[in-house]
């Protein structure tokens, strides 16, 4: 079903009501010092060596279009898993955490999150949910289906980036709050990113909270490699899309054609690791940003990694920061953990 915009609904007034409130931390009006530098990532990603790109330039239109496809892939178990592991928990985590603020990081299209709410509703609890994501679209037009679907829903968008929202997280409308981090996107950051983001969640969560986490575990290469090279070749044009958004933006004249998706596991690493190798020796312009970039012929950019976890090693951690495991749930692979922990008494 296609929704229709916001502004219409909200000059009906009569799906929208004052149950829809969205917040901009990140404006569109006052750039933020990231985009202030604008491009400054890229260029010392591609002056540094080995080279590497910031994954966020994955997601113009197009790479958020291409990635809803990834996850729809035979070969992309990740969603899938997830999905089957929250249909199966879900009844339970309303149950432990009782009426409870739902509040989710990088929210995208909120299909995951419907089973959650579906969970609550049955309950008869009253439904709060919290989206924060950095695409304005994407948060107005999930917000709007769900508000479509749930007559009871409360909405309180917000859009910005992690670490923003968890700055200023306000104090939750029920007695308590779930922040769901799910997609194993903590995977994507490196361990030292990985240790900030932590300390910034436990930082917006206030004893007694809860914290949902979804992660991707270690298994072979061969179900691994292929969810990241499939052969339907969506992967690869998603990150070849990322030096066309390179080069609509930066005024570059990256060769498509001479360019080729590349992914592997790292085994020591336990990482994905997604490159874009140059075919051959070749020189590449970046005109808004006064660079040129030499490439040797077979030479990598990484675009990408994907963290595999140990989910006991996962849950060790997480109670060393005060995040207590309260209940842990997989697959029968044992592709895919979902761990819902909460924040000790004695946080300070
Ligand atoms: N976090 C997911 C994963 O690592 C989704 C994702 C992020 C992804 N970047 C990607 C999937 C690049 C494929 C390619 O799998």
């Amino acid at each position: 079903m296609k929704s229709p915009k916001l502004s219409d609904r909200t000059n009906s007034g009569s799906i929208v009501e004052n149950r829809l409130h969205l917040e901009r931390l990140v404006s569109a009006a006052a750039p933020t010092p990231t985009e202030i530098n604008a491009g400054s990532d890229v260029v010392s990603g591609l002056t540094q060596n080995p080279k590497s790109l910031p994954p966020k330039y994955f997601y113009d239109d197009r790479g958020s279009t291409l990635f809803e496809l990834i996850c729809q892939l035979p070969e992309y178990y990740l969603t899938r898993t997830e999905t089957a592991i929250l249909q199966e928990s879900a009844g339970a985590i309303a149950r432990l955490t009782g009426p409870c603020e739902i509040v989710e990081l990088g929210s995208g299209s909120s299909t995951k999150t419907r089973i959650l709410l579906d969970a609550y509703s049955q309950l008869e609890y009253p439904l709060n949910y919290v989206p924060i994501d950095i695409s304005p679209t994407i948060l107005e037009n999930s917000a709007c289906q769900l508000l479509a679907d749930y007559p009871s829903l409360q909405i309180h968008g917000i859009v910005s980036t992690y670490e923003l929202a968890l700055a200023k997280m306000a104090p939750p409308q029920l007695p308590t709050r779930m922040l769901c981090f799910l997609g194993s996107t903590l995977g994507n950051l490196n361990p030292q990113e990985c240790d900030v983001f932590f300390s910034q969640i436990v930082g917006a969560l206030r004893s007694g909270e809860y914290f949902l986490l979804g992660i991707d575990l270690d298994k072979s290469h061969e179900i691994l490699e292929p969810a990241y090279d499939d052969s339907q070749g969506v992967t690869a044009a998603f990150n070849l899309n990322m030096l066309r958004h390179l080069n609509r933006k930066f005024e570059g004249n990256f060769d498509l054609t001479q360019f080729e998706h590349l992914a592997f596991y790292d085994r020591e690493e336990c990482q994905i690791e997604m490159h874009l190798k140059s075919k051959k020796a070749q020189t590449v312009n970046l005109r808004s940003l006064d660079l040129t970039v030499e490439f040797a012929a077979g030479e990598t950019i990484r675009s990408e990694i994907s963290r595999k976890f140990n989910l006991d090693a996962v849950r060790a951690d997480l109670s060393r920061r005060g995040l207590m495991p309260v209940q842990v749930w997989t697959d029968p692979n044992q592709w895919f953990g979902l761990i819902l922990c909460q924040l000790s008494a004695n946080k300070d």
